[in-house]
């Protein structure tokens, strides 16, 4: 879909997966999200349903995002974003996040929507460099006390939605 030169990361859209990408994608999310990975029966809806994005580097997964739809017409929601541990700090994080929101712009949607933890120095300073402002706290988002920030980006050079 999308090689990014400065990073050597080709940027895909995965619509459905062969059983050794998504057990390694399972792998994947657990070893940078923990319990807050997508599991092997949510990736598979979100390749089907929403948009599954890898990031590659030589035919191998780097990193992963995964956006749906939001009730707000025009709008999007990316979770799931991240880059595999070893391979971090080497301007992937920002190729790939550009190469999704590139693709979603394309496909005429308006406003990609994300959430953070207000401590996720690396992930809040990322979004801010890429276009994103902070929308809302949002209070005991995931649970008592786990408090996430509402990020928000417009998508430029969508054909509208
Ligand atoms: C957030 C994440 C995707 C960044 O990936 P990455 O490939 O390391 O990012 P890049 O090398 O492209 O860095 C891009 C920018 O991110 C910020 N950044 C990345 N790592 C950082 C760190 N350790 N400390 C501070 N800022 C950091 C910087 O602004 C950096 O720009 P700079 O290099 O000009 O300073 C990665 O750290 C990750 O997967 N984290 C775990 C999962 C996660 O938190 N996902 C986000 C969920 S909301």
């Amino acid at each position: 879909m999308r090689n990014l030169a400065d990073s050597g990361m080709e940027i895909r859209r995965l619509t459905g997966l062969d059983p050794g990408q998504l057990s390694r994608l399972v792998r994947y999310g657990r070893e940078s999200l923990g319990d807050a990975a997508p599991d092997e029966w949510m990736l598979p809806v979100i390749a089907a349903f929403g948009y599954l994005f890898v990031g590659r580097i030589d035919g191998t997964i780097a990193g992963s995002a995964q956006v749906f739809r939001c009730r707000q017409e025009g709008d999007l929601y990316m979770d799931a974003f991240y880059i595999r541990p070893d391979r971090r700090r080497r301007g992937m994080g920002r190729a790939m996040l550009e190469g999704v929101m590139e693709h979603l712009s394309l496909e005429g949607y308006h406003r990609l929507l994300v959430t953070a933890a207000p401590g996720n120095r690396e992930a809040t300073a990322l979004y801010e460099t890429a276009g994103f402002g902070e929308v809302e706290v949002l209070e005991d988002f995931y649970g008592a006390g786990r408090q996430r920030l509402l990020l928000a980006a417009p998508l430029t050079g969508g054909g509208g939605r």
